[in-house]
Formats: C-alpha cells, sequence, structure tokens
C-alpha cells in the first residue's frame, strides 16, 4: 500500500484545499496543519517547500514501520523536494507522532487550522468517531478535508459483502454514509465526476459548529485479518442509541 503520496495529490484529492491555506497564510502568518495517516512524510514536506515557515506540520502514524522522521528525510531528498543541504537548515521539520486514530486523538481541543487525510480513514475501526475527533481539534475557522473511503475495495476476489467499508442503518433502514453525512450540520459529502461516473472526492468538515453524526459504532470487521490480501475496515453503525435500546435476547 502506497505511503508516498505527495503535495501533488493533496492538490488533486481536495479541490481548492490548497488555494485556501495559501490565503490564510497570507492572512494571519502561519497555520498548523495535520496530516492525519501521513505515511513517509511525503505530502508534508512539500507543504514546508511550498510554504516555508507559513507552516506548522503535524502528522500520525499508527506504528514507526509506516513512517517516521528518518524516512521522511530520506523521501524528501529522494523525491528531490529537498537537497541535504536544503533540509538541514529546514527550521520547522514536520512531527510525526504515533497513535490508533479510532480512540481520542492525542491532541488538544481548537489546536489546528487545517486537516487532511488521504488513504487512512479505510483502515479505521471506528471511522466516525475519528471524523467527530477531528471536529474537536480543528478551530473554530478550521477544515478538514478527508478522502472518505466511501466506494471500498473492488478486489474480486473479495467477497460483496466484504467490499464495503461502511454500513449505516438509520432507523433499522440501510443508508448511504455520503446522504446521511451530508444531513448532518457543519458536515459536506463532496463529489465530483471524473469522466467514468460520479466519484466521492472528499469529506469536509468545519470547526464551526459541533459536529454530532448520531450515530453508535456496533461493530468493524478488519479484511485483514480474514485474508492476508484484503484489506481495509468496515465499520457498522446505527442510530440507535445505547440509552434508549434493549436488546430483546438480553431482557430477562
Ligand atoms: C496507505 S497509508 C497512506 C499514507 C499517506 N497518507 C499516503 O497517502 O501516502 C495508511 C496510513 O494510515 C495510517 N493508519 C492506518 N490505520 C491507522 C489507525 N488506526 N490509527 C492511526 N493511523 C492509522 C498508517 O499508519 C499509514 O500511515
Amino acid at each position: 500500500m502506497p505511503k508516498d503520496r505527495g503535495i501533488d495529490k493533496v492538490d488533486a484529492y481536495f479541490g481548492d484545499f490548497t488555494k485556501i491555506i495559501a490565503e490564510r497564510i497570507k492572512r494571519k502568518g502561519r497555520v498548523r496543519i495535520l496530516d492525519a495517516g501521513c505515511g513517509y512524510g511525503v505530502a508534508m514536506m512539500g507543504f514546508v517547500k511550498r510554504f516555508g515557515e507559513g507552516v506548522e506540520m503535524e502528522g500520525y502514524n499508527y506504528s514507526r514501520n509506516d513512517g517516521d522522521t528518518a524516512k521522511m528525510k530520506e523521501q524528501a531528498v529522494e523525491k528531490g523536494i529537498f537537497t541535504e543541504k536544503e533540509l538541514a537548515k529546514v527550521r520547522n521539520l514536520p512531527r510525526i507522532i504515533y497513535c490508533d486514530a479510532s480512540k481520542r486523538l492525542p491532541f488538544p481541543a481548537r489546536s489546528f487550522d487545517f486537516i487532511y487525510s488521504m488513504a487512512s480513514l479505510y483502515l479505521y475501526d471506528d471511522k466516525i468517531g475519528f471524523l467527530e475527533e477531528c471536529n474537536r481539534i480543528l478551530k473554530k475557522d478550521g477544515i478538514a478535508r478527508i478522502s472518505p473511503a466511501f466506494l471500498g475495495v473492488k478486489r474480486e476476489k473479495t467477497p460483496e459483502y466484504y467490499r464495503d467499508y461502511w454500513e449505516v442503518f438509520d432507523k433499522g433502514k440501510e443508508v448511504k454514509i455520503w446522504n446521511y453525512a451530508n444531513r448532518i450540520r457543519g458536515v459536506r459529502a463532496v463529489w465530483q465526476n471524473r469522466g467514468n461516473g460520479d466519484k466521492p472526492m472528499y469529506i469536509e468538515l468545519t470547526g464551526r459548529h459541533k459536529i454530532d453524526f448520531g450515530l453508535r459504532l456496533v461493530s468493524s470487521i478488519d479484511y485483514n485479518f480474514l485474508w492476508k490480501e484484503w484489506a481495509g475496515v468496515k465499520s457498522i453503525y446505527t442510530t440507535q442509541s445505547e440509552k434508549s435500546f434493549k436488546p430483546k435476547w438480553k431482557v430477562k
């Protein structure tokens, strides 16, 4: 699985995102940006190259094996983002930490101006929990754009019922997550026609309102544990709240 997408992919995936960032830097001087699931940190280094000390970049990975500072520096030189000499002078080197993004994110509330995430959400057990956490750590005027894994895997050998990354039940009826998400205040699921039919591009959140999807995680299935060649995690949600619901089989 590729872990070296660069800032060119941020430009391609997230519409006018980097333009908004450039404008914000002009206005504020410096912005804090999180790369959620940064891999080798190539995109973060691209931001430093493009915006200099106008950005303070932070990224996380699940583990060191997915990318650490040494790998990030090595890749930045290998991909021609910086020469070794230039790299030695960079004062705002991105910081990489390690965490499980399905749990509470290890950042204070309202600490980022921007968050982006490429090819990472599909691996999380609790995708909605992550989106709500992004909303918590975004500043009031902050924006997050996340590649949403709406469509799931296409591999022919994966059974059909293990191809989707989302299952959402709204009052007992299965609904598409992008339709559901678009009904939530402060959330936008953005699609773009790329010639081969409509494709979901990103899910956008802002820090303006407190976002509550009203969904409870029932279960998640890590496809990789079922078969080594299968990738991603299906997360199953319901609008049925824990408090108001008593499973019949548990009632005495
Ligand atoms: C396919 S790589 C993508 C890396 C990079 N964003 C890119 O597009 O090149 C998936 C990334 O998600 C991170 N990741 C996967 N599951 C995670 C979890 N539960 N918590 C935190 N990070 C996770 C991995 O550490 C890895 O960096």
